[in-house]
C-alpha cells in the first residue's frame, strides 16, 4: 500500500528537501522508502543526497533489541544506512512488539530505563555501519549531560529533536546544546496539527500571529514561512509537516529572504513557554522529560 506519505515524499524531493524526518512508529517507512528508492532512480537525486533520520522506539531500548529495531528499519525501506538514528523518547516501555502496552486498567505498562546501556548499542550500529551519525529526541539537560558524561563514551549525540517554534523557542535547551555541539531540531515548527487527540489547545496557533503575519507581508512572505525562517536563522534545524503539494513547496521557499535582528529579536519575544506536546500520559515515568525546567 503506498499513500499519502509516498506523494508527500517525492513532492518534497522534487521541491528540494533533502532531510527527511521519519520514524518506526509512523508505520509508513515502506513509504517513505520507496519514494526515496524511486527518485533515486529516476535521477532526481543520489542516496547521498538524502539525509533521512529514523528513530528508536520505547519498547526497543534494551540493548539487545536496539540493532534489531534498526535493522527492521533498514529492511523495510530497502536502504543501507539510515544518515541519523536518534532515541525518539528517554522513557522505556515494556519491551517487544507491542508499541504502547497497557496493563488491563488501560494503564502504560513502563520499563527499567538505561540511557547509557541503550546508547551503547547505538554505538554498536554506527561502528557496524548501519547508521551515519546518533541522536536523541525530547531529552532535558539532565539526560543529555548523563550519555555527555557517561564513561567511555565513543559517539557523541549530534543532535536533540524537540518542539521548537515562536510560541516555545526553548532558549536554554538551546544554549545549553550550543555549548555543547548538539543541533536542535524542532518538531511541530508550525505549532502542530492542532490534533486534540495529542496537542495541547492551551496555546494559541502560531499560524494565526500577527506579529509573524506582519513581518511576512514586507517579505512577500506567509506566516508559516516566517516561523520556519525564524528558526533557519538562529540554526535551529526545521522539519515542517505537510501532505499539501503546495504547502510542501511554500514551507520550502524561505532561503531568499532574511529577517533583520530586531526581527528575530521581536519573534523571541513571542515565546509563551507552553508546549503543544506535553505527553501528559506519560509524566509519571521516571525519566518523563518535562518535568525540569529544561
Ligand atoms: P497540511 O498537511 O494540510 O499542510 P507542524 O509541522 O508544526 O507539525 O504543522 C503541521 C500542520 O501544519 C499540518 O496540519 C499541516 O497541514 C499544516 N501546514 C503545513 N504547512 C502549512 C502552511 N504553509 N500553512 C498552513 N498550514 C500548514
Amino acid at each position: 500500500f503506498l499513500g499519502t506519505t509516498y506523494e508527500a515524499v517525492k513532492v518534497a524531493i522534487e521541491a528540494g528537501y533533502r532531510h527527511i524526518d521519519g520514524a518506526m512508529i509512523y508505520f509508513n517507512e515502506h513509504e517513505v522508502g520507496q519514494a526515496i528508492r524511486e527518485k533515486i532512480a529516476d535521477g532526481t537525486v543520489k542516496r547521498e543526497d538524502i539525509f533521512y533520520c529514523g528513530k528508536l522506539w520505547n519498547t526497543f531500548h534494551p540493548p539487545e533489541l536496539v540493532r534489531p529495531a534498526l535493522e527492521k528499519t533498514l529492511n523495510t525501506m530497502q536502504l543501507d544506512y539510515v544518515d541519523l538514528y536518534i532515541v525518539e523518547m528517554p522513557t522505556a516501555f515494556k519491551p517487544g512488539d507491542t508499541f504502547h502496552p497497557r496493563d488491563e486498567n488501560g494503564k502504560y505498562i513502563y520499563h527499567e530505563t538505561d540511557l547509557c546501556a541503550t546508547w551503547e548499542a547505538l554505538e554498536a550500529c554506527k561502528d557496524a555501519g548501519m547508521v551515519k551519525s546518533l541522536g536523541v529526541s525530547n531529552f532535558n539537560k539532565r539526560q543529555l549531560e548523563l550519555i555527555l558524561k557517561k564513561p567511555g563514551l565513543k559517539h557523541k549525540p549530534v543532535s536533540n529533536q524537540v518542539e521548537c517554534h515562536p510560541y516555545f523557542t526553548q532558549p536554554k535547551l538551546l544554549e545549553y546544546c550550543r555549548q555543547n555541539e548538539i543541533v536542535i531540531v524542532g518538531y511541530s515548527p508550525l505549532g502542530t496539527s492542532r490534533d486534540p487527540m495529542w496537542v495541547n489547545l492551551k496555546c494559541p496557533p502560531v499560524l494565526e500571529d500577527e506579529l509573524l503575519a506582519s513581518i511576512g507581508k514586507k517579505y512577500n512572505k506567509t506566516a508559516a514561512q516566517v516561523a520556519l525562517r525564524f528558526n533557519v536563522q538562529r540554526r535551529v534545524v526545521v522539519i515542517p509537516k505537510s501532505f499539501n503539494p503546495d504547502r510542501i513547496k511554500d514551507n520550502f521557499q524561505i532561503f531568499d529572504f532574511s529577517l533583520s535582528q530586531a526581527e528575530m529579536k521581536a519573534i523571541e519575544g513571542l515565546n509563551k513557554n507552553i508546549r503543544f506536546v506535553e505527553l501528559l500520559m506519560w509524566s509519571d515515568h521516571p525519566e518523563y522529560p518535562f518535568h525540569d525546567d529544561y
